[in-house]
């Protein structure tokens, strides 16, 4: 082969990919169906978000208008989830994001997705458990200490420890290293709980509706001042978008179990598709109903349904939707335990990080090192760490891995051949473009927003324009994203808006977590890549 490709951009061969899972005789065990992944979805969907943050969405940031900021975010995660549906029936072995970016973009892009991801995955699993320790401690009493535990530091400062939320957290990963299919019939039971418990709330919910709690719909307007009186405002709908896109997070878990779905290139497209399509219509009735239920400004922040049932004197149902938070919460802390030794799993078998994580035990066929790894980090971070702003940082992160995934499934279908570049180049300065259209809507002073909104709109369309003429090629023989390019683009545009409506100190954190992770690229994968050694 004369063509010699740029290292950061080597992409794998989507034949080698699929080969590479065939061949592992070893490999892991192909035992989930579209309902086992459906529920996979749904389990690690409904959790923290709407359990916990859609009260101080709405008390804060959207008012009734919520339930649209719902939408808003439903339809983003629609569009990503094509992207992802169309990857998924075309690669169906395990890494998610990470592998398609590793078969579109290149092999730099891949690494900083997979890194990425570890947001998502380990910090959200620890954040959602910390969530599930206050949750069971509202539900039953419990010693204090076992979750507010002081710890004096040496050098001075006092911390908290929780220990529940870490021992929690030790027990998933057991169950998790014994077996994949033991842990999806433990995650549908609960899954069959808690979607019970959330339609109760919406449909017990619709007997004490009072419309008048709807008035104003959209109380807030830019930057959280007040909606003129009569006005409809989209400032606080947008903003609760970025705040509740965290109930969201999971779909795209399913995709990290491709290699042990059976009938992948079917079964993948339906449970993506499924558990999202039913997890909105879900949050948009749940929305509808609290806040029709409870004035928005005494809408509780902690416990919102729950609370919501006790201003009407059902403390029955209060204690059972208590009951629907901890095992919701629990199959999302599963769910997100279960995904992150997958990516590590992939990165390791292509290089990028030591064969150790690639280790598949002999008896349980599950990636056993990588899979205690997850836990016993995520468990540390869920005892020792503040998880406020980490639910903000888990947001940017998964909002990153979508966007890379649109943009991946764009350059998969419009590049040429494997050192085509030209595809690449576009869709980032479309993204670029994209991402200054944004922070027009975010900026004060006029001729700052202009000159941001036209500069973007001529990054977004110019090579927007020039996609359009090319060919596309690589279509996919299963599922088909539809009306490419738009679709992609238009999803980028939304997880892009929703990035920047998130705090400064997410972005801060973003950057630096993606600057480690170079470092690590630049010592480690580069060098030791599957890729360089073949070529
Ligand atoms: N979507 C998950 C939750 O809301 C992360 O807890």
């Amino acid at each position: 082969m004369s063509e010699q490709q740029n290292p950061y951009f080597r992409t794998k061969p989507l034949a080698t990919i699929l080969e590479e899972s065939k061949e592992k005789k070893e490999g892991l065990k192909r035992a989930l169906n579209a309902v086992d992944l459906t529920a996979i979805g749904v389990g690690a969907m409904i959790g923290a978000g709407i359990f916990v943050l859609t009260g101080t969405a709405a008390k804060e940031a959207a008012g009734p208008a919520i339930m649209l900021s719902y939408v808003f975010a439903g339809i983003s995660c629609i569009l990503a989830a094509l992207c992802y549906a169309e990857f998924a029936s075309r690669l169906p072995i395990s890494g998610s994001a990470y592998t398609y970016s590793y078969a579109s973009v290149g092999e730099l892009f891949a690494w900083i997705i997979g890194w990425d991801l570890v947001l998502e995955y380990t910090i959200g699993s620890s954040a959602v458990a910390v969530g599930w320790a206050e949750y069971l401690g509202q539900l039953v009493h419990l010693p204090d200490w076992l979750i507010h535990l002081p710890l004096q530091m040496p050098w001075g400062g006092d911390y908290h420890i929780n220990a529940l939320a870490g021992i929690m957290i030790l027990c998933l990963t057991a169950l998790l290293a014994i077996g994949i299919k033991e842990s999806a019939q433990f995650n549908s039971f609960i899954v069959a709980v808690k979607v019970g418990v959330v339609l109760f709330v919406i449909l017990a919910g619709l007997f004490f509706i009072d419309p008048a709690n709807w008035h104003p719909f959209t109380p807030y307007g830019p930057n959280g001042t007040a909606c003129p009186e009569g006005a409809f405002c989209w400032d606080g709908i947008f903003t609760g978008a970025a705040l509740v896109f965290f109930s969201y997070i999971g779909f795209d878990a399913v995709s990290t179990a491709a290699e042990e779905v059976k009938d992948p290139q079917k079964n993948m497209p339906i449970g993506i598709m499924a558990s999202l399509g039913i997890c909105t219509l879900l949050y948009i009735a749940v929305a509808a109903v609290i806040t029709g239920m409870v004035p928005y400004q005494e809408i509780d922040q902690g416990a919102p349904l729950a609370a919501a049932f006790g201003s009407v004197n059902l403390d029955w149902a209060k204690t059972l939707i208590g009951i629907g938070g901890v095992a919701g919460l629990t199959t999302v802390v599963l769910i997100l335990l279960m995904s992150q030794p997958r990516i590590y799993f992939s990165m390791a078998r292509d290089g990028l990080l030591p064969p150790w994580f690639a280790r598949i035990h002999p008896k349980f066929r599950t990636p056993v090192n990588a899979t205690i790894l997850t836990g016993l980090i995520a468990a540390t971070i869920a005892a020792f760490a503040p998880m406020e702003d980490l639910h903000h940082m888990v947001s940017i992160g998964t909002l990153f891995a979508f966007t890379m995934v649109s943009a991946s499934t764009l350059i998969l279908r419009y590049k040429q051949n494997k050192t085509d570049l030209k595809s690449t180049g576009y869709v980032i300065a479309i993204a670029i473009g994209l991402g200054l259209v944004s922070v027009g809507f975010m900026a004060d002073n006029n001729p700052v927003q202009i000159t941001l909104w036209l500069l973007g709109s001529l990054l977004v369309t110019m090579p927007t324009w020039k996609l359009l003429q090319i060919k596309t090629l690589n279509l996919p023989e299963t599922f088909r994203c539809p009306w490419v390019p738009w679709v992609p683009i238009t999803g980028m545009a939304c997880m892009i808006f929703m990035m920047v409506q998130l705090s400064q100190a997410a972005w801060f954190r973003l950057g630096w977590w993606l600057v480690i992770g170079f470092l690590i690229y630049a010592f480690y994968g580069i060098w030791h890549s599957k890729l360089k050694r073949n070529e």
